[in-house]
């Protein structure tokens, strides 16, 4: 009986395009394609499609200190994100950007829908502006004296010392993070979505088995405190798209950003013959639609999305999969730990598969946070893929070639052994579609165990040296191979590439679930290439170096307050707490002369430089490549931290930090010799 294969529409939440995808964005990613890659190799006509979220005030004001347009910045972060994902065999079906045309047309429609029906109201509101700026002021963007416990310096929406939320007009002398200005209040008309509306069809959809029990738990406690209209409306200046009956006001980023999954959906429409949008959207579609999210972004998902969509006639998801943080060796990402680690920083040093083979060893289909233990991962890796897995083919594979020409048995010599492992995949499917990837792995890992039991059982190296076993042999190592080859079928979701060359190595067309219970008989495969090397210590140590290096490149060229901001929901800006005079005058600030500058072998942005400060040398690595060449510094005066802690990196040790400041990009400001400054004078 041949199953109709499902129709199902896959997104993952859309990076914003200011800044670089890390590690922590990848659990998703991973998480999704596992699951989608599933959904294909099931035999189900699955669609995967993302976009780079383009729009909003950091994005323009990013751009803006980078000297550049927006979009230049978003095609130029859109690319970086392709490779990254790219790299990491994240196969979206189609990666787009919600400043695209379709995305424009897809918001005016949805917004234009639901004001022909009422939902949109229309209010005048006093808010934050920047007089110098001449721009209202997104609450991130205002910083102060917390109204609650006094602590300086914290955020227009919350404080990070006792944790308080108010609102921007509660803050204490507020001042703009971008000018520095004292903000005025200014009226505007601003256009808000009346969620309200949407109270009883949004309390039967959150109870209509579209979300996990955890997350349905915590709207109730948002029906609770009422919902409220929602401000979809920004002032110019903004990077979006502006509101179509509305000149100067434009659509907030968060109302177009999740329309961004049908804008890609449609250019993917309109690429490919026979797919069409409304079989996936519109209200009477069998198709399912599924988000990937973090559980920061419920909100917007849970209750704005269907809302949205359900006001412009459209079909709600069939389910919002919500995923926890993660964390690396137990604590949050660090910058100066080196554990806030790119995609590209992981790639430079690391094989992708492991990074996958270990999130889903540890992803269940709760919102829990997942740890990345930098041992326990290496410890995994080694012993899990490369230990029990692909040892299993290698063990097999020489007998196989050099014995008997590449060619498998005729016949299998275990058939009760293979069905168990075929029977084992219906467990394991099911632990894949209910996203218990933890589960589905130690379910295929009890497999390998079983395998390498049996082949340390039968001794093939035993019989292959005994006169008249050739048969024996023969049975077993095409045994051993069947067994690998079910093996790498299950691991096929988490492990795309190393599938790829397994099924090189027997020579089969991509494996499917369907493929997997016919064993290959009779069946000639190919040399045995290694597949995976284990994890090394050193790869993992060069890796955290590398992520400290990022830091100081990123030192060096920066710092504004926004460079990392985003909009709506709380991801923290770099900006370090405020340190007092005595903390301050500690700081032994110095005149150096660049004595020498020279390149470092193997590092993309530092330099090596030998500062003289007038009597005693320090050898000090600087993120500032970017900017120079080494001959153009030596003789130059610069401001160096000369009491900053040597610090070893993975070139060597630093010897304090040299201050060169800079809009970023080419221009960093070095003193003149003839500036009357002196190697080793005090800076004060
Ligand atoms: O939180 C974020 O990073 C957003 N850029 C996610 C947007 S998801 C969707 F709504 F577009
Ligand atoms: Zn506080």
């Amino acid at each position: 009986m041949s199953i109709k294969p499902r129709k199902i529409l896959v997104t993952s939440a859309l990076p914003y395009a200011n800044g670089p995808i890390h590690i922590g964005h990848l659990v998703e990613y991973i998480q999704t394609d596992t699951w989608v890659r599933f959904q294909k190799m099931h035999g189900n006509n699955c669609i995967y499609v993302c976009a780079d979220d383009a729009h909003g005030t950091p994005i323009m004001l990013r751009a803006r200190q980078e000297g550049i347009e927006p979009e230049a910045l978003i095609a130029r972060v859109a690319e970086e994100h392709k490779a990254d994902f790219g790299d990491f065999n994240i196969g979206f079906d189609n990666y787009h950007s919600t400043h695209s045309e379709e995305n424009r047309v897809c918001a005016t429609r949805i917004y234009e829908r639901n004001r022909d029906k009422d939902h949109i109201a229309r209010r005048t509101i006093t808010q934050a502006y920047d007089p110098v700026e001449n721009m209202f002021l997104p609450d991130r963007f205002i910083k102060g004296t917390c109204p609650k416990c006094g602590a300086e310096d914290q955020y227009g929406d919350n404080c990070e010392v006792c944790g308080a939320s108010y609102s921007p007009a509660e803050l204490k002398n507020p001042v703009s993070a971008i000018s520095g200005a004292t903000p005025i209040d200014k009226e505007s008309d601003h256009y808000f979505f009346k969620l309200g509306d949407f109270e009883q069809m949004l309390k039967e959809w959150t109870k209509g088995g579209h979300l996990q029990a955890e997350v349905a738990n915590k709207l109730d406690e948002w029906f609770e405190a009422g919902l409220q209209e929602w401000d979809i409306s920004r002032d110019a200046p903004y990077f979006g798209f502006e509101i179509p009956d509305h000149p100067g006001k434009f659509f907030y980023v968060w109302l177009d950003a999740p329309i961004g999954y049908q804008a890609s959906f449609q250019n993917l429409c309109d690429r490919t013959e026979g797919l069409e949008f409304d079989d996936f959207w519109s209200k009477d579609s069998d198709a399912e639609l599924y988000h990937f999210i973090g559980k920061d972004i419920i909100y917007f998902h849970a209750l704005f999305w269907p809302a949205m969509l359900h006001g412009a006639d459209f079909r709600t998801p069939t389910a919002i999969f919500s995923h926890g943080f993660l964390t690396v060796d137990g604590q949050k990402m660090s910058k100066s730990r080196g554990t806030f680690i790119k995609a590209r920083t992981y790639l430079d040093h690391l094989n992708p598969e492991y990074l996958r083979y270990y999130f889903a060893a540890k992803l269940g289909s709760g919102v829990e946070d997942i740890d990345l233990n930098l041992e326990e991962f290496a410890a995994r890796v080694n012993s899990d893929l490369v230990g029990k897995v692909v040892n299993i083919a290698s063990r097999c594979a020489g007998f196989i070639k050099k014995r008997f020409e590449g060619k498998l048995s005729a016949t299998l010599s275990e058939q009760a052994l293979f069905n168990e492992f075929v029977q084992a995949g219906e467990s394991i499917a099911e632990r894949y579609e209910k996203r218990e990837f933890s589960r589905a792995v130690r379910e295929i890992m009890a497999l390998a165990d079983r395998a390498n039991q049996y082949i340390d059982e039968k001794k093939p190296w035993v019989m292959a040296k005994e006169e008249g076993r050739d048969q024996e042999l023969h049975d077993v190592c095409s045994m051993g191979i069947n067994l690998f080859r079910l093996l790498i079928g299950y691991l096929r979701p988490i492990l795309p590439a190393t599938a790829e060359k397994s099924e090189a190595f027997l020579q089969v067309e991509p494996l499917t679930w369907e493929s997997l219970a016919t064993p290959l008989t009779d069946h000639q495969v190919a040399k045995f290439k290694p597949l995976m090397t284990r994890i090394e210590p050193k790869q993992i140590e060069a890796m955290l170096e590398h992520s400290k290096e990022d830091l100081a490149a990123q030192d060096a060229k920066k710092t504004k307050p926004h460079e990392t901001a985003t909009e709506g929901h709380l991801t923290k800006d770099p900006i370090a707490d405020t340190i007092d005079f005595g903390e301050f005058a500690k700081v032994d600030l110095r005149i150096a002369k660049i004595a020498k500058a020279e390149h470092v072998e193997g590092a993309d942005k530092l330099l090596q430089l030998t500062l003289d400060l007038g009597g005693e040398t320090r050898n000090v690595f600087a993120g500032i490549k970017s900017a120079y060449q080494p001959e153009e510094l030596e003789g130059k005066l610069t401001v160096m931290v000369a009491n900053l802690a040597p610090r070893k990196m993975r070139f060597g040790v630093s010897e304090g930090m040299v201050l060169a400041a800079s809009p970023g990009g080419k221009d960093l400001f070095i003193l003149n010799p003839d500036e009357g400054a002196e190697p080793g004078m005090k800076v004060k």
